[in-house]
């Protein structure tokens, strides 16, 4: 294949192995990064000195300034250590109850890094307002919350940061004492102490002992400050140490989750030596990370510094804007608390701090700071058949008709970086790609998409008309001088990237996705709206940089170094490229931007996926943890390629893949350039009915996808949620990251990820009736947690009902889920044990942003007992009553049930109730309104019993009811 001979060009020239360079060792563990060393002998010699360490930082109690008006407390911070450096501390209080830490050099030599939260913040919060502080002489102090049960204090001597809920601790920082932030200094300070020192005068054995002092604390040598190497290169260091270390404690809290991505445990493990425990901090610094491993503590392609602590009574959690690299050491003193210790390389201290006191309110306090997830364009929800490379427009085509040949239905085709001519994005190989908007439209046809890829890197040649412009309006990141372009090595060869720091590249990216030609430049005439993009190797990836990616010491706008900036670089990329992609229409259409790299904030607009899995069965299981953190993070939209991206799976391994796939937010098959060809139509049977099914029961439940989606847009709920989400006091639970929820529509899906397994063990947590999807098989768990067994061979995969839940399905078999959009709705009502149950179905044209005007329906379906013997299904409006709640992006003053979008589906109706758990067969099932329904009745176990076995089911065939109205039916 072209694309490997050229990287095996590439090697060669680059004197790496052939093929693949990448191995686990070409990235630094702790020991092998200057400031993580540093960071983590500073914990040594705490733990080393006990109780005679204490942290030279104290808070100058005359220097306190309080603003009660908006909720802000400033005071000075010194450090005895360097008494002649001052830093400043910042207390903030928002109305939602999280506090907002601040901390930088004052009057220092160079400035910190002071913008991660400004790319990830979706605007600057609200303060609180009258907040009382008590400035006292050793602390200060302030009371606030729903029920003042918050409060912040600030103790002066040593400096320790203390949130506490209902009068106990829950969040400390520098509750170790070892917070540091090595402030900026010049190279030769050293080397003029030792001159001095070596005086023998008062002056000299002054600064003797003030560097034994430094020495206790800081370390004796001034290790790797001015420069690092690693392999074979050298980081110039220009401004020298910088880095900051922070201990935050979780008293009460003895579990904690997020910081994705890594490839670990939902509950995260330890990183020093209590067991379970890595060796290394967990580290969160975006990398292209070859073939990485299935549990490993080593970073991955993205980022996002939020952790939730948990207990049975309490969740708060915290957001750390940093942007540069960060190691996160984790230890569980004692089975109810945690300890973290978090040495990042640079930049500000900025740390919020989360009270909760719910996993619920920590969803919406990090929402309310980050965003949530734009609803998505509905189709991206479907199946997107993807490989590394469908090699030509005809090709496209080929893939395309055998899908519809054998009834499988696909929403979008993907292509990889060889439709591009010499890797050079936008531009199409003409010999293998001659009409590309044809192509195109052929797709569309149905209904579906295109996704192309476009990376970031561009090749450097003057025929390649984006690098030239991107040259000509000198917007690329510049080489450590800060004079030219830095250069290096990707797929295109010699390379350059945008700096999408740069303001000035914003509104020119956004016009090289106009469809039409505009007046000056290149635009992407060869392209049409229903084509959409994938952004990879954001890291950003580069073959010959060090740890595969961007040398810290290159320099962006601004004159930032890009080690302030690592974690937050594909951001950028994408959500450019995300807005691109919307203004390139003339009604703005809902974009879907793919992206491998991310921080927090990538929520707002981009889904992501878990990028080079390997076809292995642990891959498989870790790749359902890494999608369930992400959503930890807030990172909803998130799955990991079906298949596997290395190896040829067998079709045992294929078919759990799609398992797994279907009850992903992001479900998409994806293999490498070496892989066999493995589309599902390709498959033998039974394999290839079996995906079928699956296929089309990721359709059936598209509306289940979707109102998911709408809740997680307007709370941060996560779409696929795990058990501590879901029942946040069940100490069982907490470290269960096998099996999830679908958003609130009471669907517990647990995925078999062993091979030759035919029965799974399935953990039930509280005391009600769980409907087995396929067979109406009712289980019954208890309220102290319950495993049950079930069958699981390979047509099987345990999916389960929660007793109290109604799920809007549609049951008939497209070709893509654009062609449902008038399709006819099933009600699954499961009742629970007290015979009620509920559901929402969200609808919208779900594909421009009419439903920001209100465009949209929104319905919720309630069983309930009026009567001991009856029951009353109904189905009411919901977006009347909560019109401010109906969508994201804005709040609705009013909502009109008869919508232009409700008035296109006016006449979809209900073709099928189906209640599953009724006490005995009914003597009449009508409308409320009066008419006679027709209606089938099978006897089996009722919700109330606590017996298993089938269940009874009522199934209500025709019941004469439309999706967009008002309806009731009784059963009596
Ligand atoms: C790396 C990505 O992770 C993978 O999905 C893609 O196929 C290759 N780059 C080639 O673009």
């Amino acid at each position: 294949m072209r694309s490997v001979a050229l990287f095996g060009a590439i090697a060669a020239l680059l004197a790496l192995p052939e093929a693949f360079a990448v191995k686990s060792h070409d990235f630094k563990t702790c020991s092998q990064s200057g400031f993580c060393r540093r960071g983590r002998a500073l914990a040594a010699r705490a733990q080393e000195a006990q109780s005679s360490w204490k942290s030279p930082y104290s808070v100058d109690p005359t220097s306190i300034s309080v603003s009660p008006e908006n909720a802000t407390a400033k005071a000075a911070v010194k450090s005895s250590l360097y008494p002649e450096i001052k830093f400043g501390l910042e207390l903030r209080i928002h109305d939602d109850g999280v506090v907002r830490v601040l901390m930088d050099e004052v009057d220092g030599l160079r400035k910190r890094y002071d913008e991660a939260a400004s790319w990830a913040l979706v605007s600057e919060p609200t303060l609180s307002k009258g907040i009382r502080w008590a400035v006292g002489k050793k602390e200060l102090r302030a009371t606030f919350g729903k029920t003042n049960d918050i409060e912040i204090v600030l103790q002066y001597e040593p400096l320790l940061v203390r949130l506490r809920r209902g009068g106990e601790d829950q969040i400390v920082l520098n509750g170790r004492g070892l917070l540091h932030m090595e402030h900026f200094r010049t190279q030769t300070l050293k080397e003029t102490v030792e001159e001095v020192a070596s005086d023998e005068n008062a002056e000299g054995q002054e600064v003797l002992q003030t560097e034994n002092v430094r020495a206790w604390f800081e370390g004796d040598s001034e290790d790797d400050y001015w420069e690092e190497k690693f392999s074979s290169w050298t980081d110039s260091k220009p401004k020298g140490p910088e880095s900051l270390s922070l201990d935050i404690t979780f008293p009460n809290h003895g579990t904690v989750y997020g910081i994705p991505q890594h490839a670990t445990n939902l509950s995260l493990p330890s990183t020093t030596g209590d067991s379970p425990s890595y060796s290394d901090p967990f580290r969160l610094y975006n990398a292209d990370v070859f073939e990485y491993l299935a549990s490993s503590p080593m970073s991955l392609y993205g980022s996002i510094p939020v952790m939730h602590a948990h207990s049975a009574d309490s969740t708060v959690g915290i957001f750390n804007a940093v942007g540069s690299e960060t190691w996160i050491d984790i230890s569980y003193p004692s089975k109810k608390s945690t300890q973290t210790h978090w040495i990042s390389e640079s930049g500000i201290m900025d740390v919020f701090l989360l009270p909760g006191p719910t996993p619920e309110d920590i969803f919406a306090q990090y929402a309310r700071l980050t965003g949530t997830t734009a609803l998505p364009p509905h189709w991206s929800l479907g199946y997107h058949q993807c490989r590394w490379n469908y090699v030509s427009s005809d090709d496209v085509r080929t893939v395309q008709r055998r899908f519809d040949e054998e009834d499988m239905p696909v929403d979008v085709f993907w292509l990889d970086i060889e439709y591009a001519q010499d890797h050079k994005y936008f531009i199409w190989d003409h010999k293998t790609f001659p009409d590309p908007v044809e192509m195109t439209n052929d797709v569309a046809a149905t209904g579906r998409k295109m996704v192309v890829i476009v990376d970031p890197h561009l090749k450097r040649t003057s025929d390649y008309p984006i690098y030239q412009e991107a040259s000509d309006l000198d917007v690329l990141v510049k080489p450590k001088s800060g004079e030219g372009e830095y250069e290096g090595w990707c797929w295109s060869g010699s390379s350059s990237w945008i700096d999408h720091f740069n303001p000035a590249s914003w509104d020119w990216w956004v016009s090289k996705f106009k469809t039409s030609q505009i007046d000056t430049g290149f635009s992407w005439t060869e392209s049409t709206e229903d084509v959409h993009i994938w952004n990879d190797m954001n890291e950003p990836s580069i073959f010959n940089g060090p740890e595969i990616t961007m040398p810290k010491d290159t320099i962006h706008y601004g004159g930032w170094e890009h080690r302030d900036v690592h974690n937050i670089n594909g951001m950028l990329f994408h959500n450019n490229t995300a807005q691109a992609v919307r203004l390139r229409s003339e009604i703005p259409k809902r974009p879907f931007v793919l992206t491998r790299s991310f921080y927090a904030g990538s929520q707002r607009i981009s889904a992501m996926w878990t990028g080079d899995n390997l076809g292995t069965w642990d891959h498989m299981a870790v790749g359902i943890k890494m999608v369930l953190a992400n959503g930890i993070a807030g990172m909803a939209f998130a799955g990991s390629d079906v298949g596997g991206f290395f190896g040829n799976p067998e079709p045992e391994m294929l078919v759990r893949w799609y398992q797994v796939g279907i009850f992903s937010p992001f479900f998409r098959a994806h293999a490498h350039i070496d892989t066999k060809r493995r589309e599902p139509f390709l498959l033998d049977e039974p394999y290839e009915s079996i995906i079928r099914d699956l296929l089309r029961l990721r359709y059936t439940m598209l509306p289940i996808w979707y109102t998911a989606f709408r809740e997680n847009s307007i709370s941060g709920m996560p779409i696929v949620r795990p058990h501590y989400v879901m029942f946040p006091q069940d100490t069982a639970g907490f470290d269960i990251d096998d099996q999830f929820f679908i958003g609130s529509s009471g669907i517990l899906v647990k995925p078999v990820t062993e091979k030759e397994k035919t029965e799974a063990t399935v953990y039930l947590a509280e005391d009600q009736v769980y409907y087995d999807y396929f067979n109406q098989y009712a289980y019954r768990g208890a309220s102290k947690g319950k495993y049950i067994t079930v069958t699981a061979e390979l047509h099987q995969i345990p999916v389960f009902i929660r007793g109290g839940s109604i799920l809007p399905t549609r049951e008939r078999p497209r070709r893509s889920s654009p062609l449902m959009k008038l399709d006819p709705f099933t009600l699954r009502v499961a009742l629970s044990k007290t015979g009620t149950a509920r559901g929402e179905l969200y609808l919208d044209d779900g594909i421009t942003y009419s439903h920001q005007q209100g465009e949209l329906v929104w319905r919720e379906f309630v069983a309930e007992k009026p009567k001991k013997k009856t029951v009353r299904i109904s189905s009411r409006d919901l977006a009347s009553q909560n019109p401010g709640k109906a969508v994201d992006g804005v709040v609705l003053a009013e909502y009109d049930p008869k919508n232009a979008f409700a008035k296109e589906i006016e006449e979809v109706r209900v073709e099928k109730i189906v209640v599953l758990g009724l006490n005995s067969k009914p003597s009449a099932v009508k409308l409320e309104s009066g008419a006679d329904l027709k209606w089938e009745f099978v006897p089996g176990v009722a919700a109330s019993e606590k017996k298993e076995g089938t269940a009874s089911v009522l199934t209500i065939k025709d019941p004469k009811v439309l999706i967009t109205t008002d309806w009731a039916i009784l059963i009596s």
